[in-house]
């Protein structure tokens, strides 16, 4: 995503836009956690995608390394099966072989030093056979609790020590801690082996077009940045709602909950590429500053602002895709009287120039009524009373949609005279969407971020100090939240947009929720 990966398409409508410009080096992927579900949902079919959009340099190797006893040949077979099941969409059988006869798997302990021994080993053979030139990259995919051993681990083996123009780099799953204080010794622990340019923290919302398409819309359109500020934007609605329920996962979100999955991460990324100022160029660290700006002029809420400026909710039954559903506290791995939030909602403001008393409202869920990722821009009402009968406080406010997912594209929503005598009004929507004008194979959102990675450029990847600042924003929330156990759980029914309180939430400044279409 920097600048020599920007193109500018002339006329792309009826190109298959492939938005990278060239493979990357040669290099060998270590993965740890090669056994687990993100492996082999997300990262083999990232791989099988920049494979077969030749993405990848022909001298390319993967190391899978696990703690479940397998083989290479057993991993391989298992690798081939899971490409036919999660790949985006089809694979040429060429492609599929050619990636798993790249495939290497080693069974270990992670904090066991002969693991590391047999990494040197296998490195040291790839750099041989396939050419990786001693350039390696280190995923974890991991349990959060190995991060830390690992990266100790890679350190004493001397496997991240970067010399005669090799680079180590080792990218860093989510989650990044558990609150402020332990993103902030994980920072420091991986500090101790790695520099700050070898370590990539990964957020996956910013490996999604639409997300990356913000930058784009803002930046390259001349129309809309003399709009973007606090004299023409009335509030922000930042939605990311999920219709599925914990699936399987009960045993790490009822210790994480909607708060700490989602909100320090993908809803303040989301948030603070709304909300930063024009970087003065593309490169990584001049974005990813005027990032870090916007979470800086974040205030934390206080005590008080707790309680009136944010919402949690958790489900119950109900009903998802018309079939009926059960409530979080029978979910599998979940405590029977769990107190864990499924859904939040608050307000927060950006103090800074820009966006001074524009509140930005947040809200995030599962087993919502849709799934659905937006980003709502809400203008003004127009200063005069124009028309004869029309109070102006009852024309609605232009937005602008930014659609993240699943139908993604932006929609700018205006007022409209309807066809007649008199004047009369309604809203229309003037509709991008991404399907209809590019034709992009469906990805899973790891491909750039994995192809960015070998490349070295870490804009999309989030520095230590935004992890942190994340951290802080909802420091507060967790420990009001943690002092005060919800009385009212659940709150909510699966299949609707959450408890009452969120709507109560912006009915006290005067405004809504945007409805969401069917
Ligand atoms: C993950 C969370 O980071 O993001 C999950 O841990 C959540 O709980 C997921 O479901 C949502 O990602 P996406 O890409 O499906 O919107």
């Amino acid at each position: 995503m920097s600048a020599d990966s920007i193109h500018v398409e002339l006329d792309p409508a009826s190109e298959l836009v492939n938005p990278f410009a060239r493979p990357v080096g040669p290099a060998a992927i270590v993965i740890f956690g090669a056994a687990g579900d993100l492996t082999k949902r997300k990262l083999i079919p990232a791989l099988c995608n920049l494979s077969s959009d030749n993405l990848l340099a022909p001298e390319f190797a993967i190391l899978g390394i696990g703690r479940t006893a397998l083989d290479t040949a057993s991993y391989r077979e298992r690798v081939a099966e899971d490409i036919q099941k999660y790949a985006t969409h089809e694979i040429a059988p060429e492609v599929s072989k050619a990636l798993v006869e790249r495939v290497h798997y080693l069974a270990g302990d992670f904090n066991d030093p002969k693991t590391y021994e047999g990494i040197r080993a296998q490195l040291a053979e790839f750099d041989k056979k396939h050419g990786t030139r001693g350039n390696h990259l280190y995923y974890l995919s991991t349990a959060p609790e190995h991060f830390a051993g690992i990266v100790e681990q890679l350190g004493a083996a001397g496997l991240v020590t970067e010399k005669d123009g090799q680079w180590r780099r080792v990218i860093v799953e989510k989650p990044f801690g558990h609150d402020l204080d332990s993103a902030i010794e994980l920072n420091a622990k991986l500090r101790t082996v790695l520099r700050e340019s070898q370590i990539y923290r990964i957020d996956h919302y910013l490996g999604k077009e639409t997300v990356q398409n913000i930058l784009v819309f803002r930046f390259a359109n001349g129309m809309f940045e003399p709009v973007w500020n606090r004299q023409y934007i009335d509030n922000v609605q930042i939605t990311v709602a999920e219709s599925l329920g914990v699936e399987g996962r009960g045993g790490y979100y009822d210790t994480a909950g909607a708060l700490r999955d989602m909100v320090p991460n993908h809803l303040l990324q989301l948030l603070a590429l709304v909300a930063m100022e024009p970087p003065t160029s593309f490169e990584a660290e001049a974005v990813r500053e005027e990032k870090a700006k916007v979470l800086r002029a974040i205030q934390p809420l206080s005590p008080e602002r707790v309680l009136t400026d944010t919402v949690r909710g958790q489900y119950g039954e109900g009903y998802t895709d018309g079939k009926k559903v059960a409530a979080y506290r029978s979910e599998d791995r979940v405590p029977p009287k769990s107190n864990t939030e499924t859904f939040v909602a608050m307000k927060l403001s950006v103090d800074n120039w820009r966006f001074a008393d524009v509140p930005f409202y947040l809200r995030t869920g599962k087993r919502m009524a849709r799934r659905v990722s937006e980003i709502a821009i809400q203008f003004r009402r127009p200063p005069l009373l124009l028309f004869r009968n029309t109070p102006v406080e009852h024309l609605s406010r232009n937005v602008l949609v930014i659609r993240v997912q699943p139908d993604e594209g932006i929609t700018l929503r205006f007022g409209a005279k309807i066809p007649g005598p008199s004047v009369r009004m309604s809203n229309v929507a003037m509709d991008f969407r991404y399907k209809d004008h590019f034709k992009q194979a469906p990805s899973t959102g790891y491909e750039t971020l994995i192809y960015d990675c070998i490349k070295g450029d870490p804009t999309l990847f989030q520095r230590a100090d935004m992890v942190e600042m994340g951290w802080g924003i909802v420091k507060p929330m967790l420990e009001v939240w943690g002092a005060l156990p919800p009385r009212n759980f659940p709150n909510y029914s699966s299949g609707t947009w959450g408890p009452k309180e969120a709507d109560e939430l912006l009915d006290r400044d005067g405004r809504k929720w945007r409805k969401i279409e069917e």
